[in-house]
């Protein structure tokens, strides 16, 4: 798969609402305090753990990996540009590891190498949190091909839900809700960026036309609810 680089490029998953309502489910989910190590694979900008640790003045600033390294990665943090895989194979111990939007990245095998290498990397009474877009009547305004292959990506999902069911066990779900206000021009800046991993693989001409049909099929003002499913496991 090509590399993504634009998902949270000024979208609204980097605005301060969304990650200030995203911490405060973090927050309800998990039990942080000034001692908490935090570790966000997949993190990109690493937005969320920098306002985690704005907030919370960490005693360990929380780490992020990714294998993409955006110049304009948050400071605050200690970031490494690393595969998931090979970072945590040096088993460094977190009592939170956050893994968002990022398991479609994974093939079936790779994922429960993740899985198994994480709860070898929790401290007691340690936390994976996974977000995951929903599968079932999701709302993401999309032109018809990227509603195909973002329906066959979350399909795919499905069966990896399954496969992380049947490793960690001791499961519980949430949903996380996030109200979308954005101007269609906004929204396709963000589909010229390809900021959905299901518009990486399109080439130029299918991006125009899609951009075309969703210019007539929105008002100038889109809204929709960005859902993730939450799953979360405690050692
Ligand atoms: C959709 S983005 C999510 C970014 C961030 N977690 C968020 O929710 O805003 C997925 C991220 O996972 C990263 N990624 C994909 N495969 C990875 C791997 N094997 N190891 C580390 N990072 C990976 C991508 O480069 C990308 O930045």
């Amino acid at each position: 798969m090509k590399k993504l680089k634009n998902w949270d490029n000024k979208t609204w998953l980097s605005s301060k609402s969304y990650i200030s309502q995203f911490n405060k489910f973090l927050k309800r989910k998990s039990n942080l305090n000034k001692n908490s190590k935090i570790l966000d694979i997949g993190c990109g900008r690493a937005n969320i753990i920098s306002a985690l640790q704005q907030k919370y003045k960490f005693r360990n600033k929380p780490t992020g990996i990714d294998i993409v390294a955006n110049k304009d990665v948050k400071r605050n943090i200690v970031f490494k540009k690393i595969e998931a895989l090979k970072y945590l194979k040096k088993q460094k111990k977190y009592d939170l590891i956050l893994i968002k939007q990022t398991i479609h990245f994974f093939t079936k095998t790779k994922l429960n190498h993740l899985l198994n290498l994480s709860k070898k990397s929790l401290n007691p009474k340690g936390k994976i949190l996974i977000f995951s877009l929903k599968t079932k009547n999701n709302k993401i305004p999309c032109f018809k091909k990227m509603r195909k292959n973002l329906e066959k990506s979350l399909k795919r999902d499905e069966v990896l839900f399954q496969i992380i069911k049947k490793n960690l066990k001791k499961i519980s779900y949430a949903n996380f809700n996030y109200k979308v206000n954005i101007s269609k021009q906004k929204y396709v800046r963000m589909i010229k960026e390809r900021y959905i991993s299901c518009l990486l693989n399109m080439n130029n001409k299918e991006i125009k036309f899609g951009i075309s049909e969703i210019k007539s099929k929105y008002k100038n003002q889109i809204k929709f609810t960005d859902t993730l499913k939450c799953i979360s496991y405690r050692k």
